[in-house]
């Protein structure tokens, strides 16, 4: 095989046949075909596209590049859910003990966050000596014990997808449906997951911008993990505008305990119940409403039994930042705008995102929500607090606030005149 062969057939618009990407994949794990021969790849990949064939065959070879985790002895189901990622989504947190009280087991291998999404690992971080590395005998004891088990990937897993995300995050090359899918799912479909349930998210703050992308992005995943025979489904949800009231670590981590007593942001409820009604549905347990186990307390003592088996302290409260602002209404109005992206960029300015992958973050940093999209305020209302760690990093001001979104202009506030006319 030559690798300059492969990257001709792709770049005009050719198919690659099953030995070509068995090859081309495993050659580049193995360091055979140099960055820029994928680089050159994954752009022919971009613009070309790939086929339902092609999009399965290169899936298999990037599993293949790795270990497979095997879960058929728990004997219980297994089910997992994915998010494409957003602003505010803390929803892993509650969800996975909540599905864990109906006896099924939750195999949940998170990430960090990079940029303005944020990433399960570092929010659970903020819990005083919680571990994110677990062994494979550690995670399956915990599966068999507990039930949930949030943890990060080994390195052992998909190694390919390691290797090709950091070059396509450098290459211009992250945003090809393709690869976006056969990444996530070669690390889901490796995990040995029996059911699998995709958040995909629409919106500014989402990867997906605009709804046909996110269609097609779910209905590529769906299918591809029904041929490898997990069961999969997906849900196409809002991101336009943050998830819940909290954006940051340590905040989304006790909004999170919020709705594990049974409280908690309604929107932060109702997608937590739907993925777990679906989770639930394809691991075979029907008949049974989620929102119960949230108000009886069954989720709360799973959760606990979850961090106290990863060595954290369910009963830690969660850090302060020693630096706080208010941010006010500047004049009267409707909030017309409350934007994820402008949100995310602050949260994460703020200090609770990293710009590179080895940067720490701030446990304590972030955004509070006092307000969301569609509410009144008068001049002088508190909209939102920010929190951080590092004074330098507070803007001061709706103004400053607006620069630290980096323009994106988190919060407008209309005076409705544009709509009086009905
Ligand atoms: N998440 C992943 O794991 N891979 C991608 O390519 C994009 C998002």
């Amino acid at each position: 095989h030559d690798a300059v062969d492969v990257i001709r057939v792709k770049r005009d618009g050719g198919t690659l046949t099953d030995d070509q990407i068995d090859w081309v994949v495993d050659a580049y794990t193995r360091g055979v075909v140099a960055d820029e021969q994928m680089s050159s790849l994954a752009m022919a990949i971009l613009q070309r596209g790939m086929s339902r064939e092609e999009i399965a065959r290169w899936t298999a070879a990037m599993i293949a590049t790795g270990e497979r985790l095997d879960f058929s002895d728990l004997g219980k189901p297994t089910a997992d859910k994915h998010s494409t990622g957003g602003v505010g989504d803390k929803i892993t947190l509650p969800l996975a003990p909540l599905v864990a009280a109906y006896g099924v087991a939750v195999p949940q291998l998170s990430g960090r966050g990079l940029g303005h999404t944020g990433g399960t690992l570092d929010k659970l971080e903020s819990i005083p000596g919680w571990q994110a590395s677990l062994s494979n005998e550690q995670m399956h004891r915990q599966l068999r014990d507990v039930g949930a088990v949030i943890c990060a990937a080994g390195s052992g897993l998909a190694p390919a997808d390691k290797k090709l995300y950091a070059l396509r995050d450098v290459t211009g090359t992250v945003e090809a449906i393709p690869l976006i899918a056969t990444s996530i799912m070669s690390k889901k479909i490796a995990e040995g997951t029996g059911t699998l349930v995709l958040d995909v998210k629409v919106g500014s703050g989402a990867f997906m911008k605009d709804i046909e992308q996110a269609r097609e992005l779910a209905r590529t995943m769906v299918e591809l993990g029904t041929d490898a025979g997990v069961f999969t489904s997906a849900l196409i949800t809002d991101m336009s505008t943050p998830l819940g009231l909290t954006i940051g670590n340590g905040l989304e981590v006790t909004e999170s305990v919020e709705v594990l007593a049974g409280g908690g942001p309604a929107d932060v409820v109702e997608l937590t119940i739907a993925l777990a009604r679906e989770m639930l549905a394809g691991a075979g347990v029907t008949g049974v409403d989620p929102a119960e186990a949230l108000k009886d307390g069954r989720a709360m003592d799973a959760w606990r039994q979850m961090i106290s088996a990863q060595g954290g302290d369910p009963d830690a409260v969660m850090p302060t930042a020693p630096h706080i602002e208010e941010v006010r209404a500047e004049a009267d109005g409707v909030i017309t705008r409350l934007d994820a992206l402008g949100v995310g960029v602050a949260a994460w300015r703020l200090g609770a995102g990293r710009a590179r992958k080895e940067d720490p973050v701030q446990a304590s940093a972030g955004v509070t929500l006092h307000r969301t999209l569609g509410d009144t305020v008068s001049k002088g209302d508190v909209i939102m607090t920010l929190h951080t760690e590092t004074e330098g990093r507070m803007p001061r001001g709706m103004a400053a606030l607006t620069e630290a979104c980096d323009g994106a202009g988190a919060v407008e506030i209309s005076d409705g005149t544009e709509y009086s006319d009905g």
